[in-house]
């Protein structure tokens, strides 16, 4: 079987077994602040074990993107070295939400693993839980002996806790597990060694595929174990390595998952693959990185400098530094493999290849600067072994600031240090690693406690807000927690009127009345599916009736900017395409901000005419459509545009402005026609970053104040133009004016210097053969001055020529001598202007044959012409 075709199998299998098969959520995860990307297949449905929320149905099957590079769960420093870890992944899935248990989920998968992919069994092993006394649970006796049904009793083993009690995070739903090992040696191999002793230990071809967890318990934040309401199932196998079992490959990067990417790879770096361990850790390190890459960047992800996006940042020059040092790769290349990934998973992620170019370009431009950032750390790395040439070792701190400044791993310094014969200090490279993490954990320490539970809900709280700005209810639960030291209260009420931030919509403010008390909401926002608001103070008394009321006036203008941005978008997509993506959004109630993938600057017409669509929308009062549960398919059949990277249900609620214009999925407050808008300004049109480009624009009373203000500043210039009605033609006019005026002294200057020329010709004398012309004139601009000496020198032979003139309140220089002069007779206009100049109290300085000088003395002139004098005598 192919990858697609295994793929298919497990979703037909589970189908068979009255499963729904649902989609993969996003791998980047909104709404859990435990969690930066999807590690699991459970994470999306966290709040069905936790029994927040009831599920549709209870049986469901997947293939899930998972990412396992930071928290509980990161196997990023194993990628590439070994051949069966994975940054970006798929997890097939099977769930039972409170339905079926360890029997039948055993049963699926023994089913399905040896009857319809027909793995060998005498090639399974099973592990069980063994119990542990800190937690104080007892061995898996029960799944083992299910497990005994199916599977001779000395293939089953007992694990600790470490490999077969699994957890999502340090908090939440968890549960002992078995797991299902292969051995993928060759006979002959397995008859030398039992495959028994190799499961757990690192070997390569006895290998987890998967893995079912029987979650039952709650972990909390004071690491005890509560039971859950109901018992599920979890389970999650490694896709790409099935698909080596299944195509009886001895590696995931020899399956159809990875060798187009690979056969790429080698061509580009002209090295094949399998000759060379650190060259074939180069190409499996790029193969596996730009999947993880490129399939955050689908879901909304870009590469920056802060948490989620930094790790995205790494991952990609992780693969851009192996190929640099093992292959020498110089130039972009990973940004040629999106095409081959987008094809690939046409059928499974349609996210990448409808996002393919932006893809592509964002990959390939933060190749290219860090290409530019590595040449600089290898120049920093130059000149430090320059200036430590007596050392054999590399300081680990110099180390360490290569890793912070220029994003250089360890290994690529040792690696550099290596070929110069030099060591590297491990110890201080650690220590300064262990400094940085210990600093940046203090500055964003948060401890959160459990929640407290005052009233037991089956379901999470009920959102009021669409409808109403104040409702009477009760807390439901509510949790402590300490930032930077300081208490905040984080309340969850039965019922709310609270929009929790989300769809770039910013949270409600507000406030709680309980009695005679008022508590300030200062933020409201959403964790899976709570809705959690921010208090800086606890109520005296809990558990009485509580008045949830909003700030109604915030929240009319937070609406406004919502519909506006939507109207917005749909104003892009007609002014400049059909690629005009939603890649982020922020709405509050000061001003909206769009950013969208587009790969050009908006012209100035362009911004007019989107301006000018958004208007007419809102003038045309356009009433609001709402509907909150719509089928999705029915949504989209309708056109509805879902974004990239959002997680929606199997209803959706629908936001129409006019169905032709602009109908999108979204759970944020609207206005009930858009006339409520009023009015809508663009203020900035910029670039974010590669491919996306960003509007930020004001409404209502901020646009009013803006285009006011403007008005009023147009009237003032009219009024100073004196030209009231058109005050650019009143600046034309004066600029005319100006151009004129400054043309007319031009000339007035020059005649001046021309009627000056022939009279100053008049004073010439001859002294020694010399033509001596030592003169005050009353041209006074520099320009003008020069002019007048060149002409002169041109004019006259056996030129020596001294002028001095007053400039405001200085005192001014210039000597001019001919050639022959200077050749001859060793004048030097630079010294002699350098001497005379002392008469004005200046100095100055040129070439022999001219030179200027100025001074604060205009009362010296004469003095200095008389000492010009001397020289020519
Ligand atoms: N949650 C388990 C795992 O990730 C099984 O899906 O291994």
């Amino acid at each position: 079987m192919n990858a697609s075709q295994i793929r298919q199998a497990f979703f037909d299998f589970f189908e068979k077994k009255g499963h729904k098969i649902v989609p993969s959520a996003p791998m980047v995860v909104k709404n859990d602040p435990t969690l930066m990307f999807t590690n699991a297949g459970m994470n999306q449905f966290k709040a069905f074990f936790l029994g927040e929320t009831e599920p549709k149905n209870t049986r469901v099957a997947n293939s899930q993107k998972c990412l396992r590079v930071s928290g509980k769960h990161n196997d990023l420093e194993e990628v590439g070295l070994d051949t069966y870890h994975h940054t970006m992944f798929e997890m097939l899935g099977n769930w039972s939400f409170g339905d079926y248990f360890k029997e039948e989920a055993i049963g699926y998968a023994w089913e399905l693993l040896t009857e319809v992919y027909q793995l060998p069994k005498d090639r399974l092993y099973i592990t069980v839980f063994e119990g542990d006394k800190s937690d104080n649970l007892p061995a898996d006796e029960e799944a083992a002996s299910m497990w005994k049904k199916h599977i001779s009793e000395d293939r089953v083993l007992y694990c600790s806790k470490k490999d077969n009690f699994w957890e999502m995070g340090e908090t939440g739903p968890c549960g002992p597990c078995s797991e299902i090992h292969v051995d993928l040696r060759t006979d002959e191999e397995r008859k030398k060694q039992d495959g028994k002793a190799l499961v757990n230990a690192d070997h390569p071809q006895v290998i987890e595929i998967w893995n079912l967890v029987f979650i039952q318990f709650n972990r909390k934040s004071d690491n005890s174990l509560v039971n859950l309401p109901a018992r599920h199932v979890d389970t999650g196998m490694g896709f790409e390595r099935l698909c080596m079992a299944m195509q009886g490959k001895l590696s995931n990067y020899d399956t159809d998952v990875f060798t187009t990417l690979i056969d790429v790879i080698s061509k580009k770096a002209k090295i094949a693959y399998g000759q060379n361990e650190s060259q074939d850790i180069a190409m499996r390190v790029m193969a596996d990185h730009i999947r993880a890459t490129a399939f955050a960047i689908a879901d909304g992800q870009l590469p920056s400098n802060v948490k989620a996006g930094y790790v995205i940042r790494r991952i990609l020059r992780r693969a851009i530094r192996y190929a640099y040092s093992y292959l020498d790769i110089k130039e972009p290349v990973m940004y040629a493999l999106v095409p081959i990934l987008c094809k690939q998973f046409a059928g499974v992620f349609p996210e990448l290849e409808k996002q393919e170019e932006l893809v592509s370009k964002v990959v390939f431009e933060e190749e290219q600067s860090f290409l530019r950032t590595l040449t600089a750390g290898i120049q920093r790395f130059n000149q430090y072994v320059e200036g430590n040439k007596s050392s054999d070792i590399v300081d680990g701190e110099f180390a360490f600031e290569l890793f912070d400044t220029f994003g250089f791993p360890l290994d690529l310094t040792a690696l550099m240090a290596r070929e110069i014969g030099k060591g590297i200090d491990q110890v201080g490279f650690d220590m300064a690693m262990a400094e940085q993490k210990n600093r940046s954990r203090k500055a964003t320490e948060m401890k959160t406690g459990d929640w407290v539970e005052l009233i037991p809900a089956k379901n999470p709280p009920v959102f009021v807000g669409y409808d109403n700005l104040e409702v009477k209810t009760r807390l439901l639960k509510y949790r402590k927690v300490e930032v930077k030291k300081k208490e905040q209260f984080q309340l969850v009420l039965e019922q709310t009127p609270f929009y929790p931030e989300g769809g770039g919509q910013v949270g409600d403010k507000g406030t709680l009345i309980f009695g005679s008390e008022t508590l300030k909401v200062i933020d409201t926002k959403k964790e899976n599916d709570l809705i959690i608001h921010y208090a800086n103070k606890f109520p005296t008394d809990p558990e009485a009736e509580v008045t949830a009321v909003i700030d109604a006036e915030k929240r009319q203008l937070s609406a406004s900017n919502h519909s506006a941005t939507h109207i917005l978008h749909a104003a892009l997509k007609q002014v400049l395409g059909d690629h005009v993506n939603q890649k982020g959004s922020l709405v509050n109630d000061k001003y909206l901000r769009f950013d969208f993938s587009h790969f050009s600057k908006i012209t100035e017409e362009e911004l007019a005419e989107i301006e000018s669509i958004v208007n007419t929308k809102i003038r045309e009062n356009i009433i609001l459509d709402e509907r909150r549960s719509v089928p999705i398919a029915e949504a989209k059949a309708m056109g509805a545009m879902a974004l990239f990277g959002e997680k929606y249900g199997d209803n959706v609620r629908m936001i129409t402005f006019d169905p032709q214009f602009s109908v999108e999925l979204c759970g944020g407050t609207h206005v009930k026609a858009t006339g409520e808008i009023g009015v809508f300004k663009i203020t900035v049109e910029t670039s974010v970053a590669a491919g996306i480009r960003r509007i930020e624009a004001v409404t209502g009373p901020q646009a009013q104040e803006l285009l006011f203000s403007r008005y009023q500043m147009i009237e003032e210039l009219g009024g100073l133009l004196k030209s009231p009605s058109d005050p650019i033609k009143g600046a034309n006019q004066l600029l005319a004016r100006l151009k004129a005026v400054e043309k007319e002294l031009e000339q007035a200057i020059k005649s001046q210097a021309g009627d000056e020329k022939e009279t100053l010709k008049g004073k010439i004398t001859q002294v020694n053969g010399v033509n001596v012309l030592i003169a005050e004139t009353s041209v006074n601009d520099a320009g003008a001055v020069k002019d007048l000496a060149f002409e002169l020198k041109e004019e006259v032979d056996n030129l020596y020529l001294v002028l001095g003139y007053k400039a405001g309140e200085k005192a001014m220089l210039t000597v001019m001598i001919s050639d022959i002069l200077v050749n001859e007779k060793g004048l030097h206009a630079g010294n002699i202007v350098r001497d005379i100049a002392k008469n004005i109290q200046g100095g100055g300085g040129g070439q022999p044959f001219f030179a200027t000088a100025g001074g604060k003395n205009p009362d010296g002139i004469q003095a200095a012409l008389e000492q010009a004098m001397t020289f020519v005598k």
